[in-house]
């Protein structure tokens, strides 16, 4: 089939979600808008389509992905709905589950039956999220299942915010890109593994841990400094291609000083209105810095530039997330799996 970017305008959105659910149904790769990044998503319960995934991400087969649930499941005791794709959801998994879904979080728990192994790596635990996106949100409830996805860029580069960004990446390796517009939050999700005895925060992402510690009512463990658990907690990840150096806003003046050479490109993508160029200047909120980030790593990155500096912003609910996304973008080790 070929590619589709699906504006999901043209015939309205219904007739795009139709269209979606189709080819999931087919078996096929559909890149999907979350409030977060896009997912690049296939039949959960289909070992081959989710071979696929992998495939056309070039993502190593032991990453498992994370299966984006609809949010007409019943998250009750004993509920049906989501024993279909977990077991053993403990009490803290069900309280944030209730209090933060649809939404950016996604729950480690026991793999279910309607969850292919391939989809978890072998794992039998299995990362779930339902996300708080109206089309997605309707494609889910359309199918019926669970949708195993991946943010839809190749291994290891920078997640899409934008339908353009997925066809940037992958191109014709989609069979269909459901185009809902730039993504809310920018980052990708919280994941919190909960199939221990006590909850632990694995990668911070779109809701802060402080949330997630006023409902659990206690404080989280994390364990991100930890042993690598999950792909993205390689160093190398979310990393642009240009090679970047963070700084602190009273160093900006002396690192502009020390990188200028002649015919040497330096950008700076900075939280405040500046007048450098190539640059970029993003809000000072990490919320709103977040929105903007991947499409603007995006941008230096087409920009030809020899370095790249970053201020990070210094407040607001997602800084952990921002600075946890720019300390890997500026790892010295990383390595871009492309
Ligand atoms: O916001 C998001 O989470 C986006 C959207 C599309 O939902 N998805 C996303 O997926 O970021 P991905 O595959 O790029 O990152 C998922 C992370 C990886 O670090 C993966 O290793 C981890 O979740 N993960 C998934 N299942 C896991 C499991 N069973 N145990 C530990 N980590 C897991
Ligand atoms: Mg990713």
């Amino acid at each position: 089939m070929a590619q589709l970017l699906d504006p999901a305008g043209v015939d309205g959105p219904e007739a795009a979600i139709e269209r979606a659910a189709v080819a999931l149904e087919r078996g096929r790769l559909v890149a999907f808008p979350t409030e977060t990044v896009y997912g690049l998503g296939a039949d959960a319960s289909s070992s081959e389509a989710v071979a696929r995934v992998f495939e056309a991400k070039g993502r190593p087969a032991g990453h498992p992905l994370i299966v984006h649930l609809p949010d007409d499941l019943d998250l009750g005791v004993d509920s049906p709905g989501l024993s279909r794709f977990a077991r053993d959801v403990g009490p803290a998994a069900r309280a944030l589950a209730e209090a933060f879904w649809p939404g950016p979080l996604t729950l480690i728990v026991g793999r279910g039956p309607e969850v292919a192994p391939a989809a978890t790596g072998g794992r039998d635990t299995v990362g779930l999220r339902v996300p708080d996106h109206p089309l997605t949100l309707a494609l889910l409830r359309r199918v019926g299942r669970g949708v195993a996805g991946p943010s839809a860029n190749r291994f290891g580069s920078v997640s899409p915010t934008t339908a353009a960004h997925v066809i940037d990446d992958l191109g014709p390796a989609v069979d269909h890109v459901l185009d809902g517009g730039p993504c809310r939050i920018g980052v990708e999700s919280t994941i919190v593994d909960t199939t221990g005895s006590e909850p632990v925060l694995l990668r911070p992402g779109g809701i802060a841990a402080v949330e997630l510690e006023a409902v659990l009512g206690h404080p989280l463990r994390d364990d991100r400094g930890g042993p690598s658990r999950a792909s993205g907690m390689l160093a190398s990840h979310y990393a642009p291609d240009v090679s970047v150096t963070l700084i602190a806003v009273d160093q900006l003046d002396h690192e502009l000083e020390r990188g200028a050479a002649p015919g040497r490109r330096i950008g700076l993508i900075a939280p405040f209105e500046h007048g450098h160029q190539p640059g970029w200047s993003l809000p000072p909120d990490a919320a709103g810095y977040a929105a903007r980030l991947y499409a603007t790593l995006r941008a230096a990155d087409r920009a030809e530039l020899d370095h790249l500096l970053i201020v990070p912003p210094d407040r607001g609910t997602l800084l952990d997330a921002v600075l946890d996304r720019l300390t890997k973008a500026a790892a010295p080790d990383r390595v871009n799996t492309i």
